[in-house]
């Protein structure tokens, strides 16, 4: 018995399995119904107990668990994103309204054409001083500095696993760009005062996947506008549900608690009542299908590396885990087309 054959015998089914086929059938007729009952819901976040002008940045009392899940094995990480830059969020495959067919790409090239989308709506020039906020592996400022030759890039991350990635990966110095461009800040973001970082220093702040950990979207807002030069513009890139979904809004509500305790899916609508602190400018939506196609990959890899993983690296329980993880997330984005659920971009101006 092989190791796919011996976790199926354990009620583990493996990608394209017909048994997982089921399963992801399932839960994606059980989102599909959720879009049709909030569609057109008018009710904003506070209605339901999650007030985006309220408290913490995010939830002291989650804020360590919320996290943790980017601390788990490195080599799972490995296995499955990108080889390149070790993106942790949708990769872009050309799916926008006008077209809904995917570009036939690489998961490589659909995270280079993310970071192209993003500069482009970011406005980001050579030379400019950039933050990563919630940098990940550190993907995007790998990308800049290899890119933009006068750039420099402050990343923000208090995960373990991710910054020593970046201390091994991205500080090398056989890397092909100059290291005193770079600067990596081990830390939560919700005590800006405490960070060795300079107010009014910065051109732009971009954070990509990191609005879903926010509680107080107001309150960052505020502490962005000390960082950003006058003019200065900030680019967030999110997950978001067209319509505001009750369920979804606090992850303990959902079973995405499991992976994401603390973490929430704020409506499309939600970011762009932020007006005080910083200008909103322009909000874009990107379908789901981006990030359904993302994830197929992720799962698709996971499985191809399963021999490596499990036992060396994962329990039978986090095989499981994972396993429930991709498939839970790939019937979020692909009810309707993914124009339910999708990301988000909100692009704010000093
Ligand atoms: C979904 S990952 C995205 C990572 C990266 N931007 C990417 O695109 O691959 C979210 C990131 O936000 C970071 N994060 C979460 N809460 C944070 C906080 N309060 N301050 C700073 N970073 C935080 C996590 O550690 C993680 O690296």
């Amino acid at each position: 018995m092989n190791i796919t054959q011996q976790l199926a015998s354990c009620g583990i089914h493996g990608y394209g399995s017909a048994e997982l086929k089921v399963f992801e059938k399932h839960l994606e007729r059980y989102f599909d119904r959720e879009y049709k009952r909030w569609k057109d819901n008018q009710n904003f976040a506070e209605d339901y107990g999650l007030n985006s002008f309220e408290g913490d940045i995010s939830k002291k009392e989650t804020r360590p668990i919320s996290v943790s899940h980017y601390d788990e094995e490195y080599q799972v990480y490995r296995a499955f994103l990108d080889r390149e830059y070790l993106a942790y969020t949708m990769g872009y495959f050309g799916v926008d309204q006008a077209q809904h067919q995917l570009e036939d790409i690489s998961l490589e090239q659909a995270q280079i054409n993310k970071y192209k989308l993003l500069i482009e709506r970011a406005d980001i020039q050579d030379g400019q001083s950039i933050v990563d906020l919630g940098c990940g592996f550190g993907g995007l400022s790998k990308y800049l500095l290899e890119t933009y030759p006068n750039i420099t890039v402050t990343a923000i991350n208090p995960s373990d696993v991710q910054t020593k990635h970046i201390r091994n990966e991205l500080m090398n110095p056989e890397n092909n760009f100059d290291r005193s461009r770079f600067r990596l800040i081990q830390a939560y973001f919700n005590e800006v005062e405490s960070l060795d970082i300079e107010a009014g220093s910065f051109d732009r702040v971009i954070s990509v996947g990191f609005l879903e950990h926010v509680s107080n979207i107001d309150l960052l807002q505020k502490n962005l506008s000390l960082l950003l030069k006058p003019g200065g513009l900030s680019l967030h890139h999110c997950i978001v549900s067209i319509d505001v979904l009750p369920a979804f809004l606090n992850a303990e509500d959902s079973l995405m608690g499991e992976y994401y305790p603390g973490a929430h899916i704020w409506p499309f609508s939600e970011p762009q009542r932020h007006n005080t602190h910083l200008t909103f400018k322009k909000s874009w939506f990107v379908n789901g299908m981006n990030y359904w196609k993302t994830l197929d990959e992720w799962h698709k890899r996971f499985w191809d590396s399963i021999d490596r993983l499990y036992p060396q690296y994962l329990s039978i329980e986090e095989v499981e885990s994972w396993n429930k993880y991709f498939s839970l997330c790939k019937a979020m984005f692909i009810p309707n087309n993914g124009e339910s659920y999708g990301n988000g971009h909100f692009l704010y101006q000093k």
